[in-house]
């Protein structure tokens, strides 16, 4: 007999017993509210500060298995989408569910083709921020910007109308993010190239010198090799800020820069840029013992090692390393990828990561690769952000047409001091 999918809790206040269904390996929180202690107890709730085992959504988008290193887009394995889909197949895949025929394809790549200008005002308006501002505090201010240029997009509820706007941030993004890029270097902006492809469009607009940039096929599909493997990644910190902010029915260009917000703090999108740093640190193969031997001593973390939800390799990681070499044939050998190599060896064998299964993640090589391929440090979180825009906006629509979904809206524990009286200013010590 199979056996019966329910929680039977007793309440030992009350000696009352529930019976609570348990569906997809979960509870439903509002089934608690019914344990009440007594009249006038509003009823039991969840704690989960940071959402560690809390499911706040249904989501037929993306699969990750931890413990097995699994990552699938739409049930389609990283493995086979990186090695053989575009940029722009994944993130159709993943925002209309399915892999393109060969029209919905041409459609859709026509589509962003045609919407890659951003209005001239968006100049005027990166104009504005100094020669040094962070590209990705200019990128969140640009794209929140977007929403007063096309104030059509409040229409939230209408399935066409979210279409364009998810099209117009696709093919917009990467302009924006050149301009950010061309602006921290004081080089003239370079317009959208439409005969080019999405990568190699980007690409142009960010490099080119004097109308010129010769196109290297090998980087360019590397690039598109890692914009592909953070195209999504379920329920991550900058995904969940685009879902509850969206939420709240805003219009998706404020929603999307809610989620470069959350992706430009340095435990989301910055890891691989502390890879970077510690490198640096490190200085020379020579002393990479010594260095184990401090992270070991618990001064410190070797960065780019161990995630919160993969517990033994980050497949992403496996993919990054191969490209890491293509990149490098190309560019030349680093001696800093040397010993990123070196140290990875070291911590594979030692027991200290063995026993707390800390495998490299996607941040170990990343950086190395986007330096080698001429991006400065602090633009390495907004590649980030032009790779995680399909997710955000796949999720974005996903939860706009869940019938599950309201306004985002956890609940607290108040600790705050008990009701008591005004003070007048005199009376205060
Ligand atoms: N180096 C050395 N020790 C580590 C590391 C590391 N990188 N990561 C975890 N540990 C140790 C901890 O000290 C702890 O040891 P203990 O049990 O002896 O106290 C144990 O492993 C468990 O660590 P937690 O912090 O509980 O693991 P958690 O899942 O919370 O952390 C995290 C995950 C934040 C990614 C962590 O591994 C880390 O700080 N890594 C380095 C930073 C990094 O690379 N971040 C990028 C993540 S990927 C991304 O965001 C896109």
């Amino acid at each position: 007999m199979a056996a019966k999918q329910t929680l039977t809790i007793t309440d030992n206040r009350t000696g009352k017993s529930y019976e609570l269904p348990i569906e997809d390996g979960t509870i439903k929180a509002m089934d608690l509210r019914q344990i009440a202690s007594g009249p006038g107890d509003f009823g039991l709730m969840t704690y989960d500060p940071a959402f560690m085992n809390t499911a706040a959504c249904r989501s037929a988008i993306t699969f990750i298995d931890g413990d097995k290193g699994i990552l699938e887009y739409r049930g389609y394995p990283i493995e086979e989408i990186a090695d053989k889909a575009t940029f722009l197949e994944v993130a159709y895949l993943l925002n209309e569910g399915e892999l393109p025929a060969a029209a919905q394809l041409e459609r859709w790549e026509r589509d962003i083709r045609f919407h890659t200008y951003v209005h001239t005002n968006i100049i005027k308006f990166l104009e504005g921020f100094r020669y040094d501002a962070h590209p990705m505090g200019m990128l969140l201010g640009v794209v929140g910007a977007l929403s007063t240029f096309y104030p059509d997009a409040k229409d939230i509820h209408d399935p066409e109308n979210r279409y364009i706007q998810r099209v117009r941030l696709l093919a917009k993004l990467p302009t924006i993010a050149a301009f950010c890029f061309r602006h921290s270097r004081g080089l003239p902006y370079e317009f959208p190239r439409n005969d080019l492809d999405y990568i190699g469009n980007f690409v142009n607009m960010t490099f080119s010198i004097g109308g010129k940039h010769e196109p290297n096929a090998v980087l360019q599909r590397a690039l598109e090799i890692l914009l592909i493997l953070h195209a999504d990644h379920e329920q991550n910190c900058s995904t969940s800020a685009v879902r509850a902010v969206g939420s709240s029915g805003v219009d998706p260009f404020s929603a999307v820069s809610a989620g470069i917000a959350a992706l430009y703090g340095p435990l989301h999108g910055g890891a691989n840029e502390a890879v970077l740093r510690m490198l640096d640190e490190i200085g020379d193969r020579s002393r990479i013992p010594a260095f184990i031997e401090k992270v070991k001593r618990g001064e410190g973390r070797l960065m780019g090692f161990g995630h919160r939800v993969y517990k033994s390799y980050d497949p992403r990681a496996k993919l990054i390393k191969q490209v890491a070499y293509d990149v490098f044939e190309q560019t030349g050998m680093n001696p800093m990828l040397e010993m990123a190599i070196e140290l990875e060896q070291i911590a594979l064998k030692d027991e200290y990561f063995i026993s707390r299964k800390l495998y490299p993640n996607v941040d170990f090589y990343s950086g190395l690769i986007y330096q080698a391929m001429g991006y400065p440090t602090d633009y390495f979180t907004v590649l980030f952000a032009i790779g995680r825009l399909p997710g955000w906006l796949a999720q974005w629509e996903e939860m706009i047409k869940d019938h599950e979904q309201k306004i985002a809206r956890p609940r607290q524990i108040y600790v705050g001091p008990a009701r008591r009286q005004y003070v007048p200013i005199d009376g205060r010590r």
